[in-house]
């Protein structure tokens, strides 16, 4: 099954792509789902469709659906344990239930359930082909930087939970009478953890990639970039560039030509930007393209722009991450590309916490949990080079390096 993700700055035009590529892999046969995770969803809207989509796939056009995540539904679904066990504390305390129900919704839980009802789409065995129209560049990386993070939390808070719920019980439940939580509520945050786990193996696995869209402008340029490097910080493989929006070249008016050299020249940036990675054109047409026929014309005139690239294939896009063990030492790699056209050398840094490593870039840090065998070595060397971020770990007993930095 592939996962095609599409992402770029506001209006850029990332749910026309969206859609487009979803009705483009439908027409050839392949049961396709578009679903979208950005609260303004407009993908019914795209597809002439209206806004009356329910938050089960519906049919739009033979071997092609179309889903608005109800993230509301899922929160309820997913939360309800936990909620309940939270309103019962709140209530012991005296905030009143109107307040308390504001107070369990948590910030971002939408991002977390759009993310639960794509995992559960994707294990149904239906589809193909899921095509995810997501929100603007922003939230859309605090979405994909989601999983891990809350996997980080939940992994460590959970056992020492436990054990304090336990050894606390009969003291706290009598002196305050404030409950305490119960297994469903452990249940309940463990399902959470191991369904958050299964995400972020689909959305990194090789059969899914990111695809930024962007229109030839500087500022939308240079957030695409950032991206890029951010997007395979956290272990995501981008596997092309969608540049929408270009004025046809043509007439003689001066405005026109004006806009046409402006786009020109930065399409030659964008090249230059996103080395590597095909960079597929596509025109501003004389009207909004509405209705699967207009998208996929869309789509399809867009990825001819490289004709020997399958946009539908599996990318053969390496892995963000890999290790590499020559002799004694072992080198992690974590693809940055991009990375020297927006940020200084001395903004990315490095920290070593047990098994964890902080890997921070501009705004941006992840913590990476490092496997079994690099976690008992130290960290002997680390440098960016290539277009990576090459970090050397040796076994604790040896005095010599083969790199450092
Ligand atoms: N190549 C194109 N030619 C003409 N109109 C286009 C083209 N691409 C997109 N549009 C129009 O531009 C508008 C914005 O596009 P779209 O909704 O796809 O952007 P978006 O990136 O999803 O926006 P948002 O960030 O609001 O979700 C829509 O009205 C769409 O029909
Ligand atoms: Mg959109």
């Amino acid at each position: 099954m592939r996962i095609l993700l599409f992402t770029g700055k506001g209006g850029v035009g990332k749910s026309t792509v969206s859609a487009g590529t979803a009705a483009m892999s439908a027409a050839r046969g392949l049961r396709t789902l578009v679903l979208s995770t950005d609260a303004a969803h407009s993908l019914g809207d795209a597809f002439g469709v209206g806004q009356a989509l329910g938050s089960e796939p519906v049919a739009v056009t033979e071997h092609l659906y179309v889903q608005h995540v109800d993230a509301q539904r899922r929160f309820e679904e997913s939360w309800v344990e936990v909620q309940g066990y939270l309103l019962s504390v709140l209530d012991t305390i005296g905030v009143d239930r109107i307040a308390a129900e504001e107070l369990t919704i948590i910030p971002g839980a939408e991002e977390v359930f759009a993310l639960l009802e794509l995992r559960r789409m994707a294990v149904s065995g239906e589809w193909d082909t899921i095509v995810v129209d997501c929100a603007p560049t922003a939230e859309t990386l605090r979405l994909l930087a989601l999983p891990e993070a809350l996997g980080w939390y939940l992994e460590r808070i959970l056992p020492v939970q436990r054990k304090m719920v336990k050894a606390l019980k009969p003291v706290l439940t009598k002196a305050a009478g404030v409950p305490m939580p119960g297994d469903s509520v452990f249940d309940a945050l463990v399902r959470l953890h191991d369904e958050l786990a299964e995400v972020r193996a689909l959305l990194s696995g090789p059969e899914a990639s990111v695809r930024i869209v962007l229109t030839p402008e500087r500022v939308v340029l240079a957030e695409a970039r950032r991206s890029w490097t951010t997007l395979s910080l956290y272990g995501y493989r981008v596997d092309g560039v969608v540049a929408n929006r270009i004025f046809p070249a043509g007439g003689s008016d001066d405005w026109r030509a004006g806009w046409v050299k402006a786009q020109d020249d930065v399409l030659g940036d964008v090249g230059a930007s996103f080395e590597g990675l095909p960079v597929w054109r596509s025109f501003y047409r004389p009207t909004e393209p509405v209705g699967v026929e207009d998208l996929r014309e869309v789509a399809e005139a867009a990825y001819a722009w490289s004709g020997s690239i399958d946009p539908l294939a599996v990318p053969e896009t390496a892995a963000p991450f890999r290790t590499e063990t020559t002799g004694e030492s072992t080198t992690v790699r974590l693809a940055l590309p991009g990375l020297a056209q927006w940020v200084e050398r001395d903004q990315v840094q490095l920290g070593r916490n047990g098994d964890e490593l902080a890997i921070t870039v501009g705004a941006y840090r992840r913590l990476l949990t490092l496997p079994a065998a690099l976690a008992r070595m130290r960290v002997s060397g680390a440098r960016v080079e290539g277009g990576e971020l090459r970090v050397t770990f040796s076994r604790q007993t040896t005095n010599t390096e083969s790199e450092g930095s």
